[in-house]
């Protein structure tokens, strides 16, 4: 049985004085103070509820929590909270504990749960941008940390693969022979194609009947779709395999691929009365939306919304999904409202299983509008991490001018791809954040830049102590830096179940940024190589836990953490 997390074993202590005191079922909350190394609640609204006098309960109940070898005192605090401090030796037992667990007290309470996440999302023939970059980043992140916690992901990117914009790039490239179908030249196809599209009507007849070749599955309009389709799936992968993200061919299901379930998906819907026709148009009306969801357009077409609910019925049906999260950005929310809501009632979606729009917030430019090129077209990705490793570049070899070829490559490109993937992912999630590489690169504040170094200097620290990982020694007394750190390294695993159950990642950012704060405290205070006996043993120790929780908890956000940089 791993060790429980200290503010868990509180928690219970404070369950059963709670009990002793004649108060049941409440579950208190057990949080770090600044008066006391934890404070529990709980109390004020149980005392609320049971007219008593909430500083007298309190007192109850710090009356009847057990001081000794562990808790050194418990104490009444404000109108009714209790102040808990837990011994030297407490904090001692649990950073042994911590020492000889791989896991770092992480437990796995996602087994059993099976979470479809959908993410990334690019569209064929268009490049990736900041959106996709915030789309593929954060849900990378919540991958990782559910698979770390136990669950069974199954990843899902939902390609823009099908729609009618394919009849006028198909079209267009039937009439241009000649042009290549590179990914950067789908990109000039995009344009030209759109604008002929608008410009030219019979073109635009030509296209329309594209479209309709393409459903009706022509051979060769197959083939060329079929040739775009494959050129940007090459195209995001080497993007993907750059960004060090776990997305592979095999989790692109693209919205083509539920195209035959779309008629199904209507008559069901239709014959249920859940669907209904409105200018021709089969649309679900709710109360909560101006605008229905339309299911099926006037023309017979279908759109995005029905893949969506076609998705939606595979995923919990075949893939047994307990939980599906769209992590897509936040202007779209109110369609995710109008698919689950109707998923809901034509009961694809039962009570069960939830569905949810987990949504992100815009990135913006230096100007504070939506990131963009001079000419308003999105700044490719490619470009952005080219742009970021080479500043990285110079970043690194200013710290280390030994190092040159491909070990100053290798950690330019660990430092500079880990800096835009930080900066998106420290940012509170549904938050604008302006892209700024500058930024993003500093040695110092909130970057990844600064974490790496922070855990290779903890590396550093342990290769010139060299030798194993010491023993703790239990019965030595604690510097409030140690105890500081110990207490913070404490919260790892209550961080990562945050993480998932707000399906926020910046909370594990801001959790590993404040153990560095603490580590550097501590490293200033308590000298580490020049202590000797128990305390170089222990400060050792914390080393070793920190060092692994560095890298544990920035792979969880899809970090590189080099041993040196
Ligand atoms: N491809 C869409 C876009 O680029 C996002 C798709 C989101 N996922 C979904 N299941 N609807 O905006």
């Amino acid at each position: 049985m791993a060790v429980p997390p200290l503010a868990e074993s509180l928690s219970d202590a404070v369950v059963a004085a709670l009990a002793t005191a004649g108060v049941a079922e409440v579950a208190p909350r057990i949080r770090r103070s600044q008066h006391a190394d934890f404070q529990a609640d709980g109390v004020l609204t149980s005392a609320g509820a049971l007219r008593r006098d909430p500083r007298a309960l309190a007192a109850e109940v710090a009356a009847a929590l057990p001081t000794g070898d562990r808790l050194a005192a418990a104490r009444v605090a404000g109108p009714g909270f209790v102040n808990l401090d837990l011994t030297d030796r407490a904090l001692l037992d649990q950073l042994a504990a911590r020492l000889t667990d791989p896991r770092l007290g992480v437990g796995r309470p996602e087994s059993g749960v099976t979470t479809v996440v959908d993410y990334s999302q690019p569209n064929v023939a268009k490049e990736m941008h900041v959106g996709h970059l915030r789309s593929t980043v954060i849900g990378d992140a919540l991958v990782r940390t559910l698979e770390h916690l136990g669950g069974d992901v199954v990843r899902r990117n939902h390609l823009g693969d099908w729609g009618t914009q394919f009849g006028m790039l198909i079209q267009h490239r039937f009439e241009h022979p000649d042009e290549s179908g590179a990914m950067a030249d789908l990109m000039a196809l995009y344009r030209a194609a759109q604008a002929l599209f608008r410009s030219d009507a019979a073109f635009a007849d030509r296209a329309r009947r594209r479209v309709v070749a393409l459903q009706a599955g022509d051979p060769a309009t197959l083939a060329a779709w079929r040739a775009m389709v494959d050129e940007s799936t090459r195209y995001f992968s080497e993007i993907y395999e750059r960004l060090g993200v776990r997305l592979t061919a095999a989790d692109a299901v693209g919205e083509s691929a539920y195209n035959d379930a779309l008629p199904g998906v209507a008559d069901e819907l239709a014959a249920a009365g859940i669907a209904v026709l409105s200018d021709g148009a089969l649309c679900v009306f709710t109360d909560f939306a101006a605008t229905p969801l339309i299911v099926r357009k006037s023309d017979g077409g279908f759109g995005y919304a029905a893949t969506d609910l076609a998705a939606i019925r595979q995923r919990v049906g075949a893939l047994a999904a307990d939980r599906i999260l769209y992590v897509v950005d936040a202007r779209q929310s109110l369609h995710f409202r109008l698919v689950f809501e109707t998923a809901r009632r034509a009961g694809w979606l039962p009570s069960t299983v939830d569905a949810v729009h987990v949504p992100f917030g815009t990135v913006l430019g230096r100007d504070g509008r939506p990131f963009r090129t001079r000419d308003g077209d999105t700044v490719p990705l490619r470009d952005l991490l080219d742009d970021a490793v080479d500043r990285a570049r110079v970043v690194v070899a200013d710290k280390n001018p030994d190092l040159t070829g491909a070990a100053l490559d290798d950690r330019a490109r660990a430092v500079g791809i880990g800096a835009v993937k930080y900066a998106d992912l420290a940012t509170g999630r549904t938050r604008d954040y302006v892209y700024d590489p500058d930024r993003m690169l500093a040695l110092t504040g909130d970057t990844g830049v600064y974490l790496q170094y922070a855990h290779a200097r903890v590396r550093s620290i342990l290769a010139r102590a060299g030798g194993t990982r010491p023993t703790v020694d239990p019965t030595a007394s604690l510097h409030p830096a140690e105890r500081a750190l110990i207490l913070d390294l404490d919260a790892f695993a209550e961080t990562l179940s945050d993480v998932v159950t707000t399906y926020e990642p910046h909370r594990l950012c801001a959790y590993l940024h404040r153990l560095a704060q603490t580590f550097t405290t501590f490293y200033d205070r308590c000298p580490v190589l020049r202590a000797s006996g128990a305390a170089r043993a222990n400060r050792l120790a914390l080393c070793h836990l920190t060092g692994d929780t560095f890298h544990t908890g920035l792979s969880l956000l899809g970090i590189e953490a080099p041993d040196q940089l």
